[in-house]
């Protein structure tokens, strides 16, 4: 009955039965959220209540046996969730029926088919012997792990013990391990964890005792687990990082996970993929083989090409480089507040047209007369014949973003940023006219106390260095309040010009003269010649698939627009005073909390 559940559209219903079935966790709360959810939607309410209360049924049945067969006890089981026992066949024979009989006559219900195929490649299938090496490969790292619980107020410990660089001199090893970055984040409280794992259940037995059982129909669970046991290594490393997310950073430093959700990113295979509604260019949700989810933004115009003069900022393309560059300017930043993206080289046949069930995506497929595959999908600009996305000839590059939290588990409030521009040819906005701006920010809630309009600060340096004017919003999460970090999502317009710098981006720091101290000190550490922001984001974006990422005019522009960043600040501390611009976030061991009142 989980499997009729796992197979409805009802996109909660399936997420419920993957958390049930893969960690867990958050299994219980979810179902919560979800009951809350179902009971806005009147004529679903009965339907979904019977799912529900069979699903439940369900995992008891299925868990009775087991239970008793282990001597009561050891677990509370994953449940067999029979969906990822039971891999239909159908997925696959309708991608033949469908090659053969072309898109009018070969799609089936659409309905029956969208969830099926988020389930069709699962245990049995092949596991490449690349991935499984892959997976052997990040055993290591988790073994370090294996010691402690998955809980995400360790931070310092999750990076005990753990080699992160290959021998042979590293710039940005150097500048991880600069005292800078070494300094410890607050300690977290309950609710300063997005969510609570619960440590007192034992959801995974350790025991390798029951080599049946184990075999029965977890395959997809040994996948992650090679090693036969163990309980947080089973959670996929996309569950990792949203277990670690907590009130001051998206993840800790030095955390294996995010290096291995980045492999993830670009060897999971691709079981599904559906266009992103909304937005004014075409972007592509892809969900991986262990149910993680990406957001894709195809290569829409080549490294070397700038952003034409005469364009205005918010007719730009996004480029994909940007956002996997923007990553990793705000990992060396140290603001860890860009969810992880990785670059990757998609087969746009097997990877997109034969596994989406979006007709209208499928339809939009062509060969060019250069014999390249070409598709553009439906969006509100650019998705037309004229600027389809073509590969080489089949092959085509794209940035992949992990996906944040399910906003059912999650929910994020967005912010209209103070500074955004006006969208407009002629019109312009209050602070581009109003030098006094900021004054009227600093009283407005929420930026009139706590962290938020010095967070702010750093977005807009964040935004400066990399040149994108298209900051209109941002996003944090609910559950954190007003106090908490922001999060930089939508970088794609970033890395457009490199031949000029943008000043009127840095406004909100030259009206407001006011900045971290940590802030302050790192970005004067990296435009240090030891250091060297170009050099450092050009060690870091070698481990891209896509490398290189940015080209050297670029990396170059870095440089410069530090020493812009910088020259805005010392002029500010000349004119009001070291005391009235920087903040001091560094003073305690319990430094933000202390910032914050808390
Ligand atoms: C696995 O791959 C091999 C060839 O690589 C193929 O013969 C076999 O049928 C595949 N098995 C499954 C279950 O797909
Ligand atoms: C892409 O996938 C198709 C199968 O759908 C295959 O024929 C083709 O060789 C693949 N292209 C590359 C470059 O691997
Ligand atoms: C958070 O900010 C909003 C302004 O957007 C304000 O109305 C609210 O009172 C603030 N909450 C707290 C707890 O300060």
């Amino acid at each position: 009955m989980l499997y009729i559940a796992c197979r409805t559209k009802l996109t909660y219903l399936r997420w419920w039965c993957y958390l049930v079935k893969t960690h867990n966790i958050i299994g219980t709360v979810y179902l919560i959220v979800n009951v809350k959810m179902i009971l806005f939607r009147k004529f679903r309410v009965l339907i979904l209540m019977v799912f529900l209360v069979a699903c439940t049924m369900h995992i008891m049945i299925d868990l009775l046996p087991k239970l008793e067969k282990r001597a009561a006890g050891t677990n509370s089981g994953t449940g067999g969730c029979s969906c990822s026992h039971n891999p239909s066949e159908e997925p696959r024979n309708w991608a033949k029926q469908q090659a053969r009989s072309g898109p009018e006559s070969g799609w089936p219900n659409k309905h029956t088919l969208r969830i099926l195929q988020d389930f069709s490649n699962e245990p049995s299938s092949n596991l490449t012997s690349h991935s499984l090496e892959k997976v052997t490969g990040t055993v290591d790292k988790a073994d370090s792990e294996k010691r402690i619980p998955l809980v995400p107020g360790n931070i310092k410990d999750t990076g005990a013990g753990k080699k992160r660089y290959a021998p042979g001199f590293s710039r940005l090893a150097a500048l991880y391990d600069h005292p800078l970055y070494k300094i410890d984040p607050p300690s977290l409280k309950d609710d300063d964890t997005l969510f609570s794992v619960n440590t007192d259940i034992r959801l995974y037995p350790k025991t390798a005792g029951n080599p049946e059982w184990h075999n029965e129909g977890n395959a997809e669970e040994e996948e992650y687990s090679p090693t036969g046991g163990a309980t947080t290594e089973s959670y996929p490393n996309w569950l990792r990082f949203h277990v670690g997310i907590n009130r001051y950073e998206l993840y800790s430093r030095h955390n294996p996970t995010i290096d291995a959700l980045l492999k993830d990113l670009v060897s999971q295979s691709i079981t599904s993929v559906a266009m992103k509604s909304g937005g004014t260019q075409l972007k592509l949700i892809m969900t991986f083989h262990n149910y993680g989810q990406a957001l894709f933004k195809p290569m829409k115009q080549t490294r070397e090409k700038e952003t034409p003069p005469d364009f205005f900022y918010f007719s730009d393309f996004e480029r994909h480089n940007a956002e996997v560059a923007a990553f990793h300017l705000d990992r060396i930043l140290d603001f860890r507040r860009v969810p992880p993206v990785a670059g990757r080289l998609v087969n746009m046949t097997r990877e997109i047209r034969d596994v989406t069930r979006d007709k209208k995506l499928w339809r939009t497929f062509f060969i060019s007369p250069a014999n390249n595959i070409c598709f553009y999908g439906e969006c509100s600009y650019y998705c037309s014949t004229e600027h389809a996305l073509c590969g080489k000839p089949d092959q085509i590059e794209g940035s992949l973003a992990a996906f944040l939290p399910d906003l059912a588990l999650a929910k994020r409030k967005t912010w209209r940023s103070p500074w955004r521009r006006s969208y407009h040819k002629r019109k312009k906005a209050e602070w581009e006219v109003d030098p006094d701006y900021c004054d009227e920010v600093k009283q407005t809630p929420p930026y009139d106390q706590g962290t938020r309009l010095l967070d702010v600060m750093d977005m807009a340096v964040f935004d400066f260095l990399m040149g994108n004017m298209d900051r209109h919003h941002y996003e944090t999460f609910e559950k954190f309040g007003n106090e908490t970090f922001i999060i930089h999502l939508d970088n794609g317009r970033g890395f457009g010009k490199h031949s000029h710098d943008e000043l009127s981006i840095l406004v909100p720091l030259s009206q407001c003269c006011r900045v971290k101290r940590s802030t302050y000190l790192r970005l004067q550490l990296l435009a240090k010649e030891e250091f060297k922001l170009s050099t450092l984001m050009e060690e870091s974006l070698l481990r891209d698939r896509l490398s290189p990422v940015l080209i050297r005019p670029h990396l170059e522009a870095l440089d410069r627009r530090l020493r812009v960043v910088l020259k805005v600040l010392s002029d500010c501390v000349e004119k009001e005073g070291f005391a009235s611009v920087v903040e001091d976030d560094l003073r305690s061991p319990h430094h933000e909390s202390g910032a914050r009142g808390r």
